[in-house]
């Protein structure tokens, strides 16, 4: 196989900007090309402002700088991309079904299968054809049927190279990797499309992080990953519902067991619920598959995980509403927060939309400050739930720029992503500017509690005792 000179990603998101950034950053000799349908995005990528790029990840920006339009380049002629690139990343949204059979539960592949027809169309020579977006198991193949359909005398290679990559840590998670996982073919060609996938990565990681596997192995292991990591939250929250009745300290807890080296500390901070757009897709892809063949067993331990993620959600908001004497209804409380984490302007499946719905429900006012989400993609979210017309919705979520700002003459604030900025806030200032009793409901576990409480406010935090 010869050097890869050229490389096309389908899908400028949340994983092909950042992941090819930093490949065009380290492979300086090799062309990057990202492509998208969406031509606002691409617009966004291509802006001066580099404030206006549409991922926020720290040190994405000053990467985009250096090697935008010398090694990197953003745009929208997806045939020209294809033709070019001897190596093809399909980068594409996979979003659970909404329709049809797997409603709910199944990923949908009609992105991933356009993008396989389109390079099918187009390509005139061959092309090794990487598959980065999560997708369920036997994918690969699917792609490559689609691929050798055509017939054009082409060699075509599929491989699975699934992203680990977190949001809010993007950069600094493919710099330093853990490991990157590639799978492949067992015949000669597919094991050299794997070697000139290694020989991009060993750009600037050690081999030994390198993983071959077969191509199941590698799609499952990412399904497998994301599962584990969620099971570890929905495991600490639902300790965090024992330790609310008990008087035990969830932090505390996970602390504890955090300390075996067997268990480990990361992944064990109870919260609002988990959200992201990776997490509850990978787990009920994985619930769907087992159901598929029949192993219900499996299934259904899968699935509690995420049915505790949605208790965690819901309980969330039952109990804003039954601390404040029952009734919501006309009261302003402000989130801080949006995103489904710190550090990223993502807001997929955050626990905020949810609490946010159950709340507009009671009436409540919701106002929100968010430092990187826009009005404009908290009304779609609230929108996107289908659960009352979308002039309700704008009626009762309100936008604010400013934390202090936000907070004049409210009866709560929930913290529901755990921002740093939150932490160091006035909250003397904060406590004055309420109505009282001022309720906060810490949904991340982020701040002092006895300091606020000694300044007046009533707090209520995740696996802690009311007091
Ligand atoms: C996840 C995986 O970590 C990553 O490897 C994969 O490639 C994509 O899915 P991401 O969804 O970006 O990444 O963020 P992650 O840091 O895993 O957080 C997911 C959710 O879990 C967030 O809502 C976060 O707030 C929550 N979380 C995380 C907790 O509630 N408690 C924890 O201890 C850790
Ligand atoms: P992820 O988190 O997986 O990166 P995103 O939704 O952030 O998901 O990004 C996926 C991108 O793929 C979107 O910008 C979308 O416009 C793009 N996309 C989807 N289908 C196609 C296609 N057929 N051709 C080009 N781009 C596509």
């Amino acid at each position: 196989m010869k050097d890869i000179k050229t490389i096309s990603c389908i899908g400028a998101g949340y994983v092909g900007g950042p992941t090819m950034a930093v490949i065009a950053l380290k492979n300086p000799h090799i062309r990057v090309n990202v492509v998208d349908i969406n031509e606002e995005k691409i617009r966004l990528w291509n802006s001066d402002n580099l404030d206006e790029l549409p991922v926020y990840e720290p040190g994405l920006a000053d990467i985009v700088k250096k090697v935008r339009n010398k090694n990197l380049f953003f745009h929208t002629d997806i045939n020209q991309a294809i033709e070019d690139a001897e190596m093809i990343f399909i980068s594409v949204n996979t979003p659970t079904k909404t329709y049809g059979v797997g409603k709910g539960m199944a990923a949908d592949l009609k992105y991933v299968e356009l993008c396989a027809r389109q390079i099918a169309d187009v390509a005139k020579t061959d092309k090794i054809v990487v598959e980065k977006s999560t997708l369920p198991v036997r994918t690969a193949s699917s792609i490559k049927r689609i691929l050798a359909e055509q017939n054009k005398g082409l060699t075509y290679s599929v491989l699975s190279n699934p992203e680990f990559l977190a949001e809010g840590t993007a950069i600094k998670d493919l710099l330093e990797a853990d490991r990157v996982l590639i799978g492949g073919e067992e015949s000669e060609n597919g094991q050299k499309a794997i070697e000139a996938l290694v020989k991009i990565y060993e750009a600037w990681l050690p081999r030994e992080r390198i993983l071959t596997t077969n191509v199941w192995s590698s799609e499952l292991s990412k399904l497998t990953a994301n599962a584990f990591l969620a099971q570890r939250i929905s495991s600490i929250n639902a300790i965090s519902v024992l330790c609310e009745k008990t008087g035990a300290d969830v932090d505390e807890v996970a602390r504890a067991i955090g300390s075996d080296s067997r268990i480990g500390p990361k992944f064990l901070k109870a919260s609002v619920g988990f959200g992201g757009s990776c997490f509850q897709k990978d787990i009920l892809n994985l619930v769907y598959l087992n159901r598929f063949y029949g192993l219900n067993e499996a299934a259904d331990y899968w699935e509690q995980v995420i049915i505790m993620n949605d208790y965690q959600k819901h309980r969330f908001a039952a109990n804003m509403v039954s601390s404040m004497f029952n009734t919501v209804s006309g009261k302003k409380i402000v989130f801080y927060g949006w995103a489904f984490k710190k550090d990223t302007n993502d807001t997929r499946e955050s626990a905020a939309i949810y609490i946010a719905d159950q709340l507009i429900d009671e009436q409540a006012e919701i106002h929100v400050y968010d430092p990187k989400v826009s009005h404009r993609r908290m009304q779609q979210d609230l929108y996107d739930l289908n659960t009352r017309p979308e002039a309700e919705n704008d009626q009762y979520l309100h936008f604010e720029k400013d934390p202090y700002e936000a907070i004049r003459g409210a009866h709560a604030v929930a913290v529901i992503t755990e921002w740093d900025v939150f932490k160091s806030l006035d909250w003397q200032k904060i406590y004055k500017a309420m109505k009282k009793p001022a309720f906060i409901f810490d949904g991340r576990n982020i701040l002092d509690h006895e300091a606020l409480r000694e300044i007046g406010f009533e707090v209520t935090a995740i696996g802690k005792k009311k007091v």
